[in-house]
C-alpha cells in the first residue's frame, strides 16, 4: 500500500491492487483516547453515509467499498486534482458542471463543507467530488451560503486570475438547477458583505 496524502485528519494510502483508496483518520494524541476514538468514528461513519448520498443522487463520487471503525475503503478515482486541471478553456465547462453538483447537494439539503479545487477530481470529461468529512445535513440557508463562500475563496486565492468567469459560471449553474437558489445568493452576498467589512 502506498501513502499518497497525509492530511490533518487522515492519511490516505493508495492499494494499487485492486484500485482502492483507504481514508485513515489518524489518532489525534492531544485528544483524550476516549474521546478521539468517539470522534473518528463519527466522522468516518458521517463521511461515508454523506459520500453514499451524494452518489444516490447521481454525483460522481468514489464508490464506497467498506467502513470501518476510522477507515473508509473506497474506488480509487484516477485523475487530477480540479486544482491542477482549471484553466482558461475549460474554466466555463467545468464551473457549470460544479454548480451543478452544489445545487444537487443543497437542494438535498447537503452540506459538504470543504468545496476546494482540491476536492473535485478531474477524470477525463468527469467531474468527480470527494472529502465529505466536514459535511453534514441541513436545511440552512446560512450553511448552505458558507458553503458556496467557502468555494468563492477557495478560488480567489488559488485562481485569481478565473475568479470571475469561474464564480458567473457557477452561479448561473446553481441559479439553473436549484430551486431556492436565490435566498441562498442573497445570504452569500451578506456574508461577503461581512468579510469585507472585518478585513478592512
Ligand atoms: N477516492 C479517491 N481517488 C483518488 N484520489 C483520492 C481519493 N480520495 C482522496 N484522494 C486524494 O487524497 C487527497 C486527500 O483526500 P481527502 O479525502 O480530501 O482528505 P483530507 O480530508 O485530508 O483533505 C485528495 O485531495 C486526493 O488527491
Ligand atoms: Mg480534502
Amino acid at each position: 500500500m502506498k501513502l499518497i496524502c497525509q492530511g490533518a485528519e487522515a492519511n490516505i494510502y493508495l492499494n494499487e491492487k485492486d484500485n482502492t483508496i483507504i481514508k485513515d483518520r489518524i489518532r489525534k494524541t492531544y485528544r483524550i483516547t476516549e474521546l478521539d476514538n468517539r470522534l473518528r468514528k463519527s466522522r468516518t461513519r458521517s463521511e461515508s453515509k454523506l459520500i453514499g448520498k451524494a452518489h444516490n443522487l447521481g454525483i460522481l463520487t468514489p464508490k464506497i467499498i467498506s467502513t470501518e471503525q476510522d477507515k473508509i475503503t473506497m474506488d480509487y478515482i484516477p485523475g487530477k486534482r480540479l486544482k491542477d486541471t482549471l484553466n482558461k478553456e475549460n474554466i466555463k465547462t467545468t464551473m457549470t458542471t460544479i454548480g451543478k453538483i452544489i445545487a444537487t447537494l443543497h437542494t438535498n439539503n447537503i452540506i459538504h463543507g470543504d468545496l476546494t479545487t482540491s476536492n473535485f477530481i478531474q477524470k477525463e470529461k468527469d467531474i468527480y467530488l470527494i472529502d465529505f468529512g466536514l459535511g453534514s445535513i441541513s436545511t440552512s440557508t446560512e450553511k448552505k451560503a458558507v458553503d458556496l463562500h467557502l468555494f468563492e475563496e477557495a478560488m480567489e486565492s488559488t485562481h485569481s486570475d478565473l475568479y470571475q468567469p469561474a464564480i458567473n459560471s457557477m452561479q448561473a449553474a446553481y441559479k439553473k438547477n436549484y430551486q431556492d437558489s436565490e435566498q441562498v445568493l442573497k445570504r452569500l452576498e451578506q456574508i461577503r458583505k461581512r468579510g469585507r467589512y472585518v478585513k478592512r
